[in-house]
Order: C-alpha cells, then structure tokens, then sequence
C-alpha cells in the first residue's frame, strides 16, 4: 500500500529545480554555480590545515573535485543541495553551501569555508546572509541550520553574524582528527530579525 502525507510539503518537489541555480549577490560579493575551471583553486582550498582539520572529507585531486562539481549539478537538478562559489570580481574567495534538503518539513542544512587570504572580511557571513536570503524567500524553505565544532570559535562568529541563533551543544558528535568533538547546532528559521 502506498503511504501518503497527512500535510502538504512545505516546498512543492519540482518547484526547485524548474530553475537553474541561482545566482546570489550582497554587496560586492557574486555567489554562482562552479564551473570546471573552478577545480584548481577548490582543490588548493583543501590544502589549507584549517580547512583540512574542519572538513574532513577532502577532494584527492582536480579529476575528484570536477566529480564533486558534478555531484553538485546533480544534487540540484534532484533537488537535495546546492553549492556556490562565493566569488568577488571573478576570484574565488569561498564556499557556500546547502545541502540535506527536506521539502517536507523545509529544512535544510549550511556549510562554508573561505580561503585563507579572504578571511577576517566578513565574507563567510555575508555569503551565508545571501544564501538564507534566497532559501527562506524566494526557495521557500522554512528552516536552516548549522553545526560546527565547539573548538571553532570563527565559524561561530560566522553563525552568529548571519542571524543563525544558538540552539544548543550536541554532545560527541562529529570526528575529526584529534578525537571526537561537541557541535553547537545554531539556525536561523523564516521571519527571524535580520542580522
Ligand atoms: C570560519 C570561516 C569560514 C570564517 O570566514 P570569514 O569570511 O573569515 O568570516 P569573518 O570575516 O566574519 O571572520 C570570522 C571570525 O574569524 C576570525 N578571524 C578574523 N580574521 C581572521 C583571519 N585573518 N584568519 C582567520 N580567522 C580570522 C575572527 O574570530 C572573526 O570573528 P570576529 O569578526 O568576530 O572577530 C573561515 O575562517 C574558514 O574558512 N575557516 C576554515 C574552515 C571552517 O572553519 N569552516 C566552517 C566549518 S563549520
């Protein structure tokens, strides 16, 4: 027998990927899709020890990450994600990134990380404003969140200055290189005061 919902989705499936990905912009800051030629400057983002010890899951080489940038496309056009390169006068500066999409209940989950030299210039919070924009407006989704390690005090200024509220610590969650670490799980939901 088939089973069915008792209440209608949050977000209609098809309604996402009618569209193409778009393209985000807050100030000086343009957020778009990767292009294959992004794989040189994405695989060297993973060489910085920063990024290597708070995303554990690393591209081995360009062929790998022109795959990831497949992925990408695909998880799109399947409505599960969305990735952007945060870019400014064509320069790749960072990652933005939704993935886990509910449509059900509209939820969805937030990732970032910028590259070393772009860093301590309010680019991760306001590429992750742009992103929210989008998802709770136009997108339709309901819900945001994030976690990160309660050892990584940057990307918890980066939470807290793109309106996303602190919920709570998630005790032993996630594994990376030293040992099992607690995350603060922060969100930002529809109608939340602007950062
Ligand atoms: C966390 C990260 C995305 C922040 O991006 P950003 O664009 O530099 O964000 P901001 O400019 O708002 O800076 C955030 C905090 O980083 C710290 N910071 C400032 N300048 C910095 C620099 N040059 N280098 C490193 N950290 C710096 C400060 O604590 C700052 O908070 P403050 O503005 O309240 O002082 C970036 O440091 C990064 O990519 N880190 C490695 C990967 C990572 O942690 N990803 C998130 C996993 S959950």
């Amino acid at each position: 027998m088939t089973s069915y919902f008792t209440t209608p989705p949050t977000i209609v499936p098809g309604s996402l990927a009618a569209h193409p990905q778009p393209e985000l912009t807050i100030d000086d800051l343009v957020l778009r899709p990767w292009a294959d030629t992004d794989a040189p400057v994405f695989l060297g983002a993973y060489r910085d020890p920063a990024i290597q010890r708070w995303h554990t899951r690393q591209p081995a080489d360009e062929e790998q990450v022109r795959t990831w940038f497949a992925q990408y496309r695909q998880a799109w056009a399947q409505e599960r994600g969305a990735s952007w390169a945060v870019t400014r006068d064509g320069e790749v500066l960072g990652r933005t990134a939704l993935g886990r999409f509910d449509l059900d209940d509209g939820n969805a989950v937030c990732a970032y990380w910028v590259l070393p030299a772009a860093r301590g210039a309010g680019v991760a919070p306001r590429a992750l404003t742009a992103v929210s924009a989008w998802a709770l407006g136009e997108a339709g989704f309901h819900r945001l969140h994030l976690s990160h390690s309660t050892r990584n005090d940057a990307s918890c200024r980066v939470a807290t200055k793109a309106g996303f509220q602190f919920e709570g610590t998630k005790r032993s969650e996630a594994v990376h290189a030293d040992g099992r670490h607690d995350m603060h799980l922060h969100a930002r939901i529809r109608g939340d005061d602007e950062p």
